[in-house]
């Protein structure tokens, strides 16, 4: 169930049977000439929902907004600081936690916010072992790229090998046409497979990636695909969230 479509008496029931939430989180950046805007904030949050259906989790509002500065200089691409992203996720675990939920499940679309994620995860759990009460046990936290789950890492290799490159990528723009049709557009991809390679700032990665892609051929993407990638991921997820849940109960 989505916690947005949830009562609080709800919530509080929930509570009484898990302690679990599973927190979809993505960004609002280019995705090349066919990918949505909103690709990596709506694959984290397809994912998401697929997994609460299969697992009963509550789902969290999805944090849309993530650590993009590299994709500013394509215009629709908003980003947080790294500080801000921190405290934006400080804040939303320190809110649930104090209506008792202890594992926080993220579910990310977007490879730019791991380092954040991570340093946002050691943030909470120093908090606990400085509360002057000492150590506070029992918060959890884990990050899951989706398109890194073991199956779905097969699944993308069987479907586009080196098409699918590690940004606007065949396989998060076709899960985005699985959940929404209307989404599918085409344009010329030239050259078919991007280029790769690092960057630093917004300049640097607009002057490397002229169309926005890295390494991917974002043609390849088809709804039919979409939903294989679907359906892999949540069943892939859904049970490594079992097993989170599972871990370190007593
Ligand atoms: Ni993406």
């Amino acid at each position: 169930m989505l916690l947005q479509h949830a009562t609080w008496p709800e919530v509080e029931t929930y509570l009484k049977t898990s302690d679990g939430i599973v927190m979809p989180i993505g960004s609002t950046e280019q995705h090349g000439p066919i990918g949505l805007i909103g690709t990596d904030a709506l694959t984290a949050e397809i994912v998401a929902k697929g997994v609460g259906e299969a697992t009963g989790a509550l789902v969290a509002p999805t944090i849309s907004v993530g650590m993009a500065q590299h994709h500013l200089a394509f215009p629709g691409s908003i980003t947080l600081r790294p500080t801000t992203l921190i405290a934006v996720i400080r804040d939303m675990i320190a809110s649930l936690s104090r209506a008792g939920f202890r594992r926080f499940y993220f579910i990310n679309g977007h490879g730019g916010n791991v380092a954040t994620v991570t340093a946002a995860f050691s943030e909470i759990y120093a908090d606990a072992s400085l509360a002057p009460t000492g150590n506070q046990p029992g918060l959890r936290c884990k990050l899951r790229n989706w398109w890194q789950s073991p199956a779905i890492g097969a699944l993308s290799k069987e479907l586009y090998g080196n098409a699918e490159g590690s940004h606007a990528t065949p396989s998060e723009i076709s899960l985005t046409w699985h959940a929404y049709p209307e989404a599918v557009r085409s344009a010329p991809m030239d050259p078919p497979i991007a280029p790769t390679g690092d960057f630093t700032d917004a300049s640097d990665y607009r002057g490397r990636f002229p169309d926005g892609r890295i390494g991917a051929n974002s043609g390849l993407a088809s709804r039919e695909a979409g939903k294989r990638l679907y359906e892999t991921a949540v069943a892939d997820i859904a049970a490594e969230y079992r097993k989170f849940l599972a871990a370190g109960q007593t």
